[in-house]
C-alpha cells in the first residue's frame, strides 16, 4: 500500500478485540519505528513503557487511567505509555558531538567541525539548557516518533488509538518513572474490531483556515487538482458519518457489552 493510502486509510480504532493478544514483536517493530524518527539535537527524549493486559500486575493497569473514552484501555490487550525523558536533554552535547563526528551537519573538515561546535554551538545550546526540558520542543519530537509507530501499527494490521490524560504525574509516579519524566500520551493497540473506516475520514477544518502562504493573511491555495488526485490515490478518503455507523456503534457495544454513551 502507499503511504497515501495508508495515510487515508488510517483511524484513530477505539474498538479492537479484547480476546486477541498483540505479538510482542509487533510492538517491537513499533518500538523500533518511533526509535528512528527526527529529533531536534538528535538528542532522542521519547520513551515508551509498554503495557502487555495478560501479563503486568493489577497495580499497573490500575495506574494507567484516562478521563475521555478511557473505557478503550480496559479493552485493550496493550497500552504504550508514550512519555519524555527531560534529562535527556542533558545528553545534547554528546549527540552533537556525535552527529559531527559521523559528517551528518554540514561541511569543513572534521577537525574544523568539532571546533565550531565546541566553541560557537555548544555555549549556546548551555545557555538554554533548562528551557529545552520544558514543555514544547521535544514533544513535537516525541509526537513524530509516536506518529511513525502509529503507521508502523497500522501497517501490521493493528488499531490504535492516543488518550491523553490530565493525570500524568500521578501515573508517573504510579509506574516508578523518575522525576525527569513526564507522560505525553497513552496509546491503546489491539487488532480493530470495527471497520477499518470507523465511521468515515474525521472531519478537518478548512486547508485555507489552517494554513497560510507568504503572510497570514494569505491563505494557502488548494489546488483542486490535487484533492482530486489525493482522493484517486485514496488519501482523502469518504466522509464521516457514513450511513451505517450508528448501526455499527450499535453492534459493538452489544458485542463488547460497553454500558452507557462511550464517552466515558
Ligand atoms: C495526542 C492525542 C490525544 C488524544 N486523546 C484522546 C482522548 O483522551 N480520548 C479520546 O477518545 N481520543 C483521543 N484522541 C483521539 C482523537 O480524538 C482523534 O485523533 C480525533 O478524533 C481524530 O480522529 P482520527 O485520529 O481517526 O483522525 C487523541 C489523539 C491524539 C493525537
Amino acid at each position: 500500500m502507499e503511504l497515501r493510502e495508508v495515510l487515508g486509510r488510517r483511524r484513530s480504532i477505539r474498538f479492537v478485540r479484547p480476546y486477541k493478544p498483540v505479538e510482542k514483536e509487533k510492538i517491537q517493530m513499533m518500538l523500533e519505528a518511533a526509535r528512528i524518527a527526527s529529533h531536534w539535537g538528535n538528542v532522542q527524549s521519547l520513551r515508551a513503557l509498554v503495557v502487555f493486559r495478560d501479563s503486568a500486575s493489577k497495580e499497573t493497569l490500575d495506574a494507567i487511567q484516562a478521563p475521555v473514552a478511557g473505557w478503550q484501555i480496559r479493552l485493550a490487550p496493550v497500552i504504550i505509555v508514550w512519555y519524555i525523558d527531560t534529562a535527556s536533554v542533558d545528553g545534547q552535547a554528546d549527540r552533537l558531538r556525535q552527529l559531527v563526528e559521523i559528517g551528518a551537519l554540514g561541511f569543513g573538515g572534521k577537525e574544523k567541525r568539532h571546533e565550531a561546535l565546541e566553541k560557537q554551538l555548544l555555549p549556546i545550546f548551555e545557555g538554554i539548557r533548562e528551557h529545552l526540558k520544558l514543555p514544547g520542543l521535544s514533544e513535537v519530537d516525541c509526537g513524530q516518533g509516536i506518529a511513525q509507530a502509529t503507521l508502523m501499527a497500522f501497517e501490521l494490521g493493528l488499531g490504535t488509538c492516543c488518550l491523553g490524560t490530565p493525570n500524568g504525574e500521578q501515573i508517573r509516579q504510579a509506574l516508578g518513572l523518575p522525576d525527569s519524566c513526564r507522560i505525553l500520551v497513552l496509546q491503546t493497540v489491539g487488532y480493530p474490531l470495527e471497520h477499518w473506516e470507523a465511521g468515515g475520514q474525521r472531519p478537518r477544518l478548512p486547508f485555507e483556515q489552517i494554513f497560510q502562504m507568504n503572510t497570514y493573511a494569505t491563505p494557502f491555495p488548494r489546488d483542486g487538482a490535487v484533492v482530486e488526485q489525493l482522493h484517486a490515490d485514496g488519501m482523502l478518503t469518504a466522509p464521516a458519518p457514513l450511513p451505517e455507523r450508528e448501526a455499527e456503534l450499535e453492534f459493538l457495544k452489544k458485542a463488547l457489552d460497553l454500558k452507557g454513551s462511550g464517552l466515558i
